[in-house]
């Protein structure tokens, strides 16, 4: 059962939380982007905050109020957020990565508008990979002893179920704890529910049963504060 708000089992610590989707420009007025609401990021904040924790939260678009006690970064793209989380990680001793970093950029910036042609013809955009940040920080650690949690929205395909798929992400990242959420059913965007599966590195496995954002967060927290070398 998770702890709750009322034990403040993370005072004296500094927890780094992201959250959101970037934006990766095509223009001074368009850009790629995806649908994450920055919910779950922010409920991880609040109840860091609740159970003592310094937060420190990287917020990629996400149009939600700061919440009370936590320091808000605001950043757009995967790279502007990549620098928040590598300036911010080293003092962190957690980092949970909660936001939805676009995998892929265009190559260029267009620095005008791009417009239209009269002949019809569409223009084709190149893209290039996105620095994976969980990796990162995981395979290179920037504090001894910090625990760090990655998210993974899956849908199993011809190549795995979406525990196994899971199972093998946490591996290719190098992090702690995997957050696994089945996404097959949809419409998980936005919702004010969450439900998820728990991995851990140490071959630890945690359901959690399908509640608000907030209990979700206190469940990730609970693995976190027992993980921590304290
Ligand atoms: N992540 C990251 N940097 C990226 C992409 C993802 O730090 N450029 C983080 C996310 O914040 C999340 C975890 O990695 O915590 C898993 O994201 P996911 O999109 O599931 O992983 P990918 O490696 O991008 O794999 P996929 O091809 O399934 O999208
Ligand atoms: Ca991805």
């Amino acid at each position: 059962l998770s702890r709750g708000a009322s034990v403040p089992d993370l005072a004296g610590t500094h927890v780094l939380v992201s959250a959101g989707g970037t934006r990766e420009y095509l223009d001074p007025v368009r850009f790629l982007g995806n649908r994450s609401s920055g919910l779950q990021g922010y409920a991880l904040a609040r109840a860091a905050a609740s159970r003592g924790a310094e937060v420190t939260l990287v917020a990629a678009n996400v149009s939600l109020p700061d919440p009370a006690g936590v320091k808000v970064v605001r950043v757009e793209t995967t790279a502007e957020l990549r620098d928040a989380v590598v300036a911010a990680a080293p003092s962190a001793d957690a980092v949970v990565m909660a936001a939805a970093p676009a995998d892929f950029r265009p190559l260029g910036v267009s620095d005008a508008k791009i417009k239209k042609s009269d002949d019809g013809s569409s223009p084709t955009i190149e893209l290039q990979q996105n620095p994976d940040i969980l990796k990162e920080i995981s395979q290179h650690r920037l504090r001894d002893g910090q625990v760090i949690v990655g998210f993974a929205a899956e849908t199993g395909d011809s190549t795995g179920s979406v525990l196994e798929l899971a199972t093998a992400k946490l591996a290719r990242k190098g992090c702690d704890l995997l957050v696994v959420n089945d996404v097959s059913g949809g419409a998980v965007f936005g919702s004010p529910d969450n439900e998820a599966v728990l991995l851990a590195a140490d071959g630890e496995r945690v359901d959690v049963p399908r509640g608000s954002k907030s209990s979700v967060a206190h469940a990730i927290w609970d693995q976190v504060s027992s993980r921590l070398s304290r």
